[in-house]
């Protein structure tokens, strides 16, 4: 096999630079050195919390085939001298690798932003394309300042579909990832309020997603959501840049795709899509109508990348939701099963209204037949949602009573607000922090139950998680 990286097209890909040493083939990119694999190129990124310099040892030792190191730190690293590069600035060498990596590659490149979906759009992507050729994405969101050029960098020469997730928290950070990104298909989720705290509107919001539009290759096509408020303007983004391809999904006959009718079942879909004037029949595994919005965003997708659509169809069949974005687990108690839905990763007002739909609907069939079958919601706090964040903790109460949710266990101080306008009848438990919440919920949880625990990453909600799995995994 050859390399991610032969010596001499790493070397051109890296410069300007300064190699005391030879340089090998690279086999992979790595920022961490716990995860170093044999062969790898070692970038000693400066984090937030940790500079990769301290770790640049441990990567040499770990098989790191080179390390890439700032200029600035080379009196510390005089003894390495041939197996390391020296560069003014670490992050963007990796960004020249990536833009270097983008530039070899012959396949299609798909780009995708939006508030939220971003992985489980991108996650379901892959598997769709799979059939159709040679896939690269990352194995998690990586789609910010670094998550971005290491992708890239990442991305083998003969890949035929490279998969990107591009985020962002504010104005500006989308067009500087889409230039290296430079996409043959750019699309947008939805826009929705979350990571709203740095935005002062909604609008600002979707003017930031648009940048995406800015990197699409010349005669590249765009992909929004139809059904969403900003579908028009993002339209009207997207000829701004001078595109012309540009396509709507959505619930509307008149879109491009259109999906014409959704059976909801608790585990999970039946749609009949009209995609590009063609009708199919789709099994989703993975229950939820933003699922069902998301597949017809990557079935457009797929019949935009000329990829097959057929293949792809029957790859949903059997898709299951991404980590902590609604994957499912049986839990086995004394007294007989319950359902742990996992929604830990990630949290805002749309996300939780769309986890508490599922919920709605229930388990499986099994768990549907018993008739104690009790829809249990644990949530923690939605963070990064600014002056508003205390008034969208509590609209959730509408989505809460509507979905007929009959307990609820809540935590963090947001939250709060919500407890204190629940309905008593629903109200279990509330804790500041998400460990309080465990006892109770193991003391409460009864065969049948299907318990869907969300909130935000920072609100830890998967330590409770965790803590279900070991107890009662079977
Ligand atoms: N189209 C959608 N609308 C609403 N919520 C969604 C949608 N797609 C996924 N979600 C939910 O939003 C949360 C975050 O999903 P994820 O795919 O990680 O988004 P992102 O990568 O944009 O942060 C998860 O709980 C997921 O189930
Ligand atoms: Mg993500």
């Amino acid at each position: 096999m050859s390399p991610l990286w032969s010596a001499a097209d790493f070397s051109d890909a890296i410069a300007p630079c300064d190699q005391p040493g030879a340089l090998f083939d690279i086999e992979g990119i790595s920022i961490d050195s716990r995860s170093v694999e044999k062969g790898d190129a070692f970038f000693a990124i400066k984090g937030d919390r940790f500079d990769g310099h301290a770790f640049a040892r441990a990567a040499l030792e770990a098989g790191a085939s080179v390390v890439v190191l700032a200029d600035a730190q080379r009196s510390d690293f005089a003894d390495l001298s041939d197996r390391v590069v020296f560069v003014e600035d670490v992050l963007s060498a990796l960004e020249r690798v990536g833009r270097a990596a983008r530039q070899r590659v012959k396949g299609r490149i798909l780009a995708i932003t939006g508030s939220v979906g971003k992985t489980s759009t991108k996650d379901a992507l892959r598997q769709c394309l799979a059939p159709s050729g040679k896939v690269h994405a990352a194995v998690a969101s990586f789609n910010n300042h670094w998550g971005v050029p290491l992708t890239l960098a990442r991305m083998p020469s003969d890949t035929d579909y490279g998969i990107f997730e591009i985020g962002m928290n504010h104005s500006g950070e989308i067009r500087v990832l889409v230039d290296m990104v430079r996409p043959d298909i750019a699309m947008v989720t939805t826009v929705v309020a979350a990571h709203i705290g740095n935005f002062d509107s909604l609008d600002d919001i979707a003017a930031a997603k648009a940048e995406i539009f800015e990197g699409v290759v010349p005669g590249g096509a765009v992909l929004v959501n139809g059904d969403n408020a900003f579908g028009d303007f993002l339209v009207q983004k997207a000829q701004e840049c001078g595109l012309e391809r540009i396509y709507r999904f959505g619930s509307d006959a008149a879109f491009d795709s259109c999906l014409t009718s959704a059976t909801l079942k608790p585990d999970g879909s039946d749609l009949d899509i009209a995609l590009f004037g063609d009708d199919y029949s789709v099994h989703l595994a993975a229950p939820g109508v933003h699922l069902a919005q998301n597949a017809l965003a990557v079935l457009s997708a797929v019949h935009l990348a000329h990829g097959n659509v057929r293949a792809a169809i029957q790859a949903l069949g059997a898709h299951q939701a991404s980590k902590g974005r609604g994957e499912r687990h049986e839990l086995a108690l004394e007294t007989g099963n319950a359902l742990l839905v996992d929604e830990s990763y990630n949290a805002n007002p749309s996300s939780v209204e769309a986890a508490l739909k599922v919920l709605a609907l229930g388990a499986d069939q099994d768990h549907g037949k018993l008739a104690s079958v009790r829809h249990i919601a644990v949530l923690g706090d939605m963070l990064e949602l600014g002056d508003e964040s205390a008034s969208l903790h509590v609209a959730l109460k509408e989505t809460i009573v509507t979905c007929g949710i009959d307990r609820v266990y809540l935590c963090g101080p947001m939250m709060r607000h919500l407890w204190d306008c629940l309905p008593e009848a629903i109200k279990a438990s509330y804790a500041e922090r998400s460990e309080g919440l465990i006892d109770p919920l193991k003391a409460d949880l009864q065969a049948g139950d299907v318990v869907m625990v969300k909130g935000s990453l920072g609100s830890r909600m998967a330590i409770i998680v965790s803590n279900l799995l070991e107890r009662y995994k079977n």
